[in-house]
C-alpha cells in the first residue's frame, strides 16, 4: 500500500490532529487541536515547506457503541451526524485538511494492511488478557493507574473515568520487544517530542519500566462496532472472531490520511495531540511503525489542556465551550489569535470569552490595526515616507530582523503563543515609539517621515508573520497596505525588505 523507500520525490509534511470520537458534539479543546495543526501548516507554508494537513472522526469502538444505543440510533447513523460537524467545525476554523473517517472503506484497508504487516513480520501472538478497562479512556489500566473515587468506583487517576473488570483472549502486539528501538529513536532524535520535557520524561520512563505487551484486538462478541482482525472475517464465521482494539486502528487513519492526500512513499508525519493520548502516539504507535518496516513520524507535539474552573474541558464533565457559537460571537481569526496567544505547550490554559474579546480589541485593534491606521492618516504621505527610507539612511530602529528570528525560534517548537506575544510586543513598542516621535507635530520633516515609515514596516511585517494565525486580518492589512500579493513571503518578513507598496488604510479588524 505504502512504504518510504523512495527518496526522489520531494517530502510532503503531513501535519496531523487526532481523530475526534464521535459518542458527542466538538468543544473548544477539539477545535483547539484544529486551529494548533493549521496554524503550524500555514507557518511551513509560509516558510516554503511542502505541507498538508489531516483532521477526521475516530467512530469504532464500545464507547461510540454505547452513546448511540442510549439514542436509539445506530452506530452508523450517530457517527454520521457527529463526523458532520467536526468536518463543518474544520472548515469554519479555516483549516485547508482532508478528513479521515475510520468507518470509511479506505481506512479500514489501510489497518487491515498494517495488521497484516505486523502478522508476516511475527509481531502477533493471541493470548489471555484480563484487566481494567476503561470505556471512556477506550483501555485498560494497571491497579497503580486506579484510584476509589467518592462513590467507592474504581476510577483513573488521570481521567476520573470508571473501569470495569475484562477477562478474554486477545491478539497480542510485542510491545516488549520493541522498547530498545523506542528508546533509541528518542535518543537519536532528542526533538522527537515537543515540549522537550515530556521528551526528557517519556525517554526516562522507557529505560527505567520494562513495557508490557499490548492487547490490540477485542472478542467481536463484546466489540461488535469496529473494524474486524483480517483472517477472521470469513461469511458466516460468528464464532471466534476478532475486532481490532480501536486505538490500534485508529492510529492507522494517519496512513489513510497520507493516501487521501496521494502521499505514497514521500511524506513524513507530525502529529499534534494533547498530553492525555500522548503515550498512544509516543509509545504505541511508534513501535505498530517500526514492526511493520514502517517510518516512524518526525515528531510528537503534545500540547496542554484548556480548563474551565480548574478542571479540564470536556463533555463528561459539562464544562465546555461550544466552538461553533464561539467563532460566530467573535469571528474565526480572534478565536484562532486568543486560543494561541493564551497557550503553551507544556501546561494548561483556563479559557475566558472575555479575555479572548479583550485580545482582540487591545492587541489586534488597538496596537496592530489602529497603528496603520494612525500613519495612513490624510495627514501623512505616506509614499513619500517610504520613499525617505533608503538602506543608508535606516532609523536607528529596533530591528524587524530580530523578531522574525525570535518568531522563528518559537514557532520551530510549535509554541504559538510565545509567537504571538513577540508580535505584541513589537507593536506595542513601535506604539510608544512613535508616540515618542510625534511625527503629528511636523508630518514633513525627514524625522516624521521616518517614523512614519517604520510604523508601515511593522505593521507589514507584523501582518506576513500573522498569516499562520489570523489569515483573514493579515490578507486586509496587506491589501490595505497595498502589499504584493508575490511580497507575503518570509523573504519579506524583513525590515524595509518591501518599500514598494502603496498604503491606502481600511480597518482591518474592529473592536467588539
Ligand atoms: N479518538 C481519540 C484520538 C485518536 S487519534 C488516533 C481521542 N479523541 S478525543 O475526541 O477524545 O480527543 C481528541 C483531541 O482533543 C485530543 O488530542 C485531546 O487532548 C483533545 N482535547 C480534548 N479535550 C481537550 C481540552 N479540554 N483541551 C485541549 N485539548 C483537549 O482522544
Amino acid at each position: 500500500m505504502w512504504n518510504h523507500a523512495n527518496t526522489l520525490t520531494p517530502m510532503i509534511q503531513l501535519l496531523t490532529t487526532p481523530i475526534f470520537y464521535v459518542n458527542a458534539s466538538p468543544h473548544l479543546g477539539h477545535l483547539y487541536s484544529i486551529v494548533l495543526t493549521d496554524v503550524a501548516r500555514r507557518w511551513k507554508l509560509l516558510n516554503g515547506v511542502k505541507c498538508v494537513m489531516s483532521t477526521g472522526t475516530d467512530e469504532h469502538g464500545t464507547k461510540v457503541d454505547r452513546a448511540a444505543k442510549l439514542r436509539n440510533m445506530s452506530p452508523q447513523q450517530h457517527a454520521d451526524l457527529h463526523s458532520a460537524e467536526f468536518r463543518k467545525l474544520a472548515s469554519l476554523a479555516g483549516a485547508e485538511t482532508v478528513f479521515v473517517r475510520t468507518t470509511d472503506p479506505l481506512h479500514r484497508a489501510h489497518a487491515t494492511d498494517l495488521w497484516k504487516r505486523l502478522v508476516d513480520n511475527n509481531m502477533v501472538y493471541k493470548g489471555k488478557h484480563s484487566g481494567y478497562y476503561c470505556v471512556s479512556d477506550e483501555c485498560f489500566y494497571t491497579k497503580d493507574e486506579l484510584e476509589l473515587n467518592d462513590k467507592n468506583e474504581l476510577v483513573s487517576k488521570e481521567s476520573k473515568h470508571t473501569v470495569e473488570w475484562l477477562e478474554e483472549t486477545n491478539w497480542f502486539f510485542k510491545l516488549n520487544s520493541m522498547q530498545k528501538k523506542l528508546v533509541d529513536l528518542m535518543k537519536t532524535n532528542p526533538s522527537f517530542i515537543l515540549p522537550r520535557v515530556r521528551h526528557d520524561s517519556i525517554l526516562k520512563e522507557l529505560k527505567k519500566t520494562p513495557l508490557a505487551d499490548l492487547s490490540i484486538s477485542r472478542p467481536r462478541s463484546r466489540v461488535p462496532w469496529g473494524v474486524p482482525v483480517p483472517g477472521t472475517d470469513a461469511e458466516n464465521l460468528e464464532e471466534n472472531v476478532d475486532t481490532m482494539y480501536v486505538w490500534f486502528e485508529a492510529l492507522a487513519n494517519y496512513l489513510t490520511a497520507a493516501t487521501m492526500h496521494g502521499c505514497t512513499d514521500n511524506f513524513e508525519l507530525t502529529h499534534v495531540v494533547g498530553k492525555d493520548i500522548q503515550r498512544f502516539h509516543t509509545v504505541f504507535w511508534p513501535a505498530f511503525l517500526m514492526a511493520a518496516g514502517l517510518k516512524t513520524p518526525k515528531q510528537v507535539v503534545v500540547h496542554g489542556h484548556w480548563t474551565a474552573d480548574g478542571v479540564k474541558m470536556s463533555k463528561s464533565l459539562g464544562n465546555v465551550i461550544d466552538p461553533f457559537k464561539l467563532i460566530e460571537e467573535l469571528g474565526v481569526d480572534t478565536v484562532r489569535y486568543a486560543l494561541c496567544f493564551d497557550s503553551t505547550l507544556d501546561s494548561d490554559s483556563a479559557f475566558s470569552v472575555e479575555r479572548a474579546i479583550e485580545r482582540r480589541n487591545v492587541n489586534l485593534v488597538n496596537k496592530w490595526s489602529n497603528l496603520a491606521s494612525r500613519v495612513c492618516s490624510k495627514k501623512f504621505d505616506a509614499i513619500k515616507a517610504l520613499e525617505t527610507v533608503s538602506k543608508a539612511n535606516l532609523p536607528n530602529s529596533e530591528s524587524r530582523t530580530e523578531l522574525v528570528e525570535a518568531c522563528t525560534g518559537a514557532a520551530e517548537i510549535y509554541e504559538f503563543g510565545k509567537y504571538l506575544h513577540i508580535l505584541n510586543d513589537a507593536a506595542i513598542k513601535m506604539n510608544e515609539k512613535l508616540h515618542t516621535a510625534a511625527p503629528w507635530e511636523d508630518p514633513n520633516s525627514t524625522n516624521s517621515l521616518l517614523a512614519v515609515a517604520e510604523a508601515l514596516d511593522t505593521c507589514r511585517v507584523i501582518a506576513i508573520l500573522l498569516l499562520p494565525v489570523c489569515p483573514t486580518y493579515s490578507k486586509r492589512m496587506l491589501d490595505s497596505l497595498g502589499v504584493k500579493e508575490e511580497r507575503r513571503t518570509m523573504t519579506y518578513a524583513a525590515q524595509f525588505a518591501d518599500l514598494d507598496y502603496t498604503p491606502a488604510f481600511e480597518p482591518v479588524v474592529t473592536r467588539i
